[in-house]
């Protein structure tokens, strides 16, 4: 599981903590960094995907690999005590700011959902410790296509502790 964060005092629920820093990248260049990606490496590039009520789509992919700030060092959890929401400031291009879902004491891990509540198919077991853990890291799929998938797939079984969602 590697490094997390722990505050070292009380956060008010509400309050900002920190943003998802990390290069904005596109969808193509996403799916080349998920694929050269090895199981061993602990980093989560995450996929923020905004409806609007028209129907349309707006897709945002950050990488906190290269360049990031403390955001970067956060865990999942399945009962996290952070909330992601996209914020735009002078730019059409959302940041990841991550609020206080709760009222935190001092010394508590921080974490968020890297789901965001979308529930895709998984492969790294999840050691987040709640009641109501999933059991499995959530991954967005939809980065790969399915051929890429296939072969991502059979890569990861040789490398990673895994098993489907359905066993
Ligand atoms: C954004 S990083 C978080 C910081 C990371 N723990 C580190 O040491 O750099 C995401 C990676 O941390 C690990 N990780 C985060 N939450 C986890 C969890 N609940 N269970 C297992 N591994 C987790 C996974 O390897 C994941 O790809
Ligand atoms: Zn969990």
């Amino acid at each position: 599981m590697g490094w997390g964060v722990r505050t070292l005092e009380k956060i008010s629920h509400g309050a900002f903590v920190c943003e998802y820093a990390g290069e904005v990248i596109s969808f193509e260049e996403a799916r080349r960094r998920q694929l050269a990606q090895r199981s061993e490496e602990n980093n989560y590039i995450i996929a923020v995907r905004e409806h609007a009520g028209t129907g349309s789509v707006t897709e945002t992919f950050v990488d906190p690999a290269q360049v990031g700030n403390v955001g970067r060092f956060l865990n999942h959890s399945c009962m996290p005590n952070l909330v992601m929401v996209p914020v735009r400031v002078h730019s059409v291009i959302p940041r990841l700011a991550l609020f206080a879902g709760r009222d935190i004491e001092a010394q508590e891990e921080l974490t968020f959902d890297y789901s965001g509540g979308y529930n895709g198919l998984q492969k790294k077991v999840c050691r987040c410790g709640s009641n109501n853990c999933t059991q499995f890291l959530p991954l967005d799929l939809s980065i790969l296509n399915q051929r890429q998938w296939w072969w991502w797939w059979k890569e990861w079984q040789s490398s990673v502790n895994w098993r489907p969602l359905s066993s």
